[in-house]
């Protein structure tokens, strides 16, 4: 989501980090398994010579024929179902006519909602051969992930997530993107607490049973700052450095690990 994003402060009273039932998050991890499904089944599509407008009908019929509704069409005028960032495209890219070609990478975001409760993912997967270089990229996004989701424990304090995220990346000689955050999620896309990717650790709220949060690091190869274009959504990186996103739903758990409501069952 976007940072400060005030907008939803008016839908959350009192800007209060909402906790989920085991019901509710039963809902949330519903929607997020027809995320994770629905990942899968576009992931196969990736190609050269496919165009993003066609994997963003796949996603729309993929979710619907999960039984649930895509999240993101129509959220504040946003006009698909998928977020499609191609290369140097940070986030929200808009499917379009555009010809996927060999060595680019896409970022295939997703969202779902099930009962009125929402799941949010996104995974960042090359199109045909790509450079180790690249594959470094993706690797360091998907393990920064990991080790955010490693600090999502009771206890804990929000901004752990942050710095395991952003020292991790920073280590490999990587930056993170300030201006989009991750983001409680449950009966809203976006609910409190904003959870950067980068910060000092053991700041902000504690980390309840209950929580469940939207993780989502995005990498760039070079300098962290983004711009927005024209089209209202697509961030890119401002040197136009290539840039990977991954994102889990997750739940904190009374104890032990979190659980990644968006990681596929078998
Ligand atoms: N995962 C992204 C986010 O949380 C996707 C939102 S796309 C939008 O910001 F269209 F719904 F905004
Ligand atoms: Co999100």
């Amino acid at each position: 989501m976007f940072r400060n994003d005030c907008s939803q402060r008016y839908l959350v009273p009192e800007r209060m980090i909402v906790l989920k039932t085991s019901e509710e998050i039963e809902l949330i991890a519903s929607a997020s398994q027809i995320v994770a499904k629905s990942h899968r089944r576009i992931l196969a599509e990736v190609k050269p010579g496919v165009t993003t407008l066609e994997l963003d009908r796949l996603a729309d019929e993929c979710i619907r024929e999960y039984g649930a509704i895509p999240a993101f069409k129509g959220y504040r005028g946003y006009p698909k179902t998928l977020c499609a960032s191609v290369n140097e495209e940070v986030v929200h890219g808009i499917p379009s006519g555009r010809v996927l070609k060999n060595g680019d990478i896409i970022g295939l975001d997703l969202g779902a909602i099930v009962d009125g409760f929402y799941g949010d993912g996104a995974i960042t997967v090359s199109v045909g051969e790509i450079s180790p270089e690249i594959k470094k990229l993706i690797m360091v996004t998907e393990e920064s992930l990991q080790r955010g989701i490693a600090q999502a424990i009771v206890g804990n304090r929000l901004s752990d997530i942050s710095h395991a995220v952003q020292s991790y990346v920073e280590s490999q000689g990587y930056s993170v993107v300030r201006d989009f955050v991750g983001h409680g999620i449950g009966r809203q896309l976006h609910e409190e607490p904003q959870v950067p990717n980068y910060g000092r650790p053991g700041q902000g709220p504690r980390l309840k049973a209950g929580m469940v949060l939207a993780i989502e690091p995005m990498v760039n190869v070079g300098g962290a700052s983004v711009k927005v274009l024209d089209d209202g959504w697509t961030a890119v990186t401002r040197d136009r450095s290539l840039s990977a996103h991954f994102e889990h739903t997750i739940s904190i758990q009374p104890e032990g690990p979190a659980r990644i409501l968006t990681a596929l069952k078998h």
